[in-house]
């Protein structure tokens, strides 16, 4: 039986956080990931350009790829196109990632729960409908983090550290405490790669979640068939920015050593 892959898209790097937690779960399956850094960020752009993009990338992970299932491991993709796609190509399965407001409302003591997550997200309606429906168990604090994931994908520490300085400052007190946020959601994909400022600015006692794991779990659920052999699965990176940039990441972050291809576009 051919081995058919399962494609994985985002802005840029970010998404190979949740590429991570893919190879963990499903270890013989091959993956074809697109690092979207020519039109990045996503965040701080507005629907149309996101949809756009993630049709246009959706369209040749099939047509060249012919993949199995897609992870959309972005969340600022997913709250402005999973529906369309989803319409779009209904024998697909499409697997997308959101905040993880669910899994913090189980961790936090306090219920004050801060959210992480770039601008296009926590003004989705999609996003919205998920804090409506949790409002009543926690206090969400929600904090859109411009330039963030874009320090990220240029691997700028200074910026990445002035940043998540500002904005867990913003986001008020952090702690174990009433009225302390005691848990913190990184609601952007890229965000797990600064996680190590983070956790250093919001302490030792404050839980720092993604979706991930979840994501990867639910990937596995819907495929439709497993990889035949038990021979580690393939990688293939695209990308339509900068080659090093994605290749060091997936180096530094995965211990992944593949080459990266240019998607060229016409
Ligand atoms: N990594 C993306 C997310 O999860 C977005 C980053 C961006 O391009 O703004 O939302």
């Amino acid at each position: 039986m051919k081995r058919t892959p399962i494609g994985v898209f985002d802005s840029g790097i970010g998404g190979l956080s949740i590429l991570k937690a893919l190879r963990t779960e499903l270890p013989h399956e091959d993956f074809v990931y697109i690092a979207d850094s020519g039109h990045a960020p996503y965040g701080e752009r507005d629907d149309a350009h996101v949809i756009g993009r993630s049709r246009a990338i959706t369209a040749h992970l099939r047509a060249e790829h012919g993949i199995k299932a897609l992870v959309i491991a972005c969340n600022t993709a997913t709250a402005a196109a999973i529906h369309l796609l989803r319409q779009e190509h209904p024998t697909l399965p499409i697997v997308g990632v959101e905040p993880a407001l669910k899994p913090a409302l189980a961790l936090s003591k306090t219920r004050r729960i801060g959210v992480m997550a770039t601008r296009g997200t926590l003004g989705s309606a999609k996003f919205r409908a998920l804090l409506e429906s949790l409002a009543e168990q926690a206090e969400f604090v929600c904090q859109p983090c411009d330039g963030l994931a874009d320090a990220i994908e240029r691997q700028d520490t200074a910026k990445i550290i002035a940043l998540c300085t500002y904005y867990t400052g913003a986001m008020g007190q952090f702690g174990p405490k009433e009225g302390e946020i005691d848990t913190l959601v990184l609601g952007c994909t890229h965000y797990p790669f600064a996680s190590q400022h983070l956790s250093r600015l919001a302490g030792p006692a404050v839980g720092l979640i993604d979706n991930g794991e979840p994501v990867a779990r639910q990937t596995r659920r819907l495929l439709p068939t497993l990889s035949p052999d038990a021979t580690p699965g393939h990688c293939v990176l695209l990308t339509t920015g900068e080659r090093k940039a994605l290749q060091n990441a997936a180096q530094h972050w995965l211990a992944l050593d593949c080459p990266v291809e240019s998607l060229l576009e016409d």
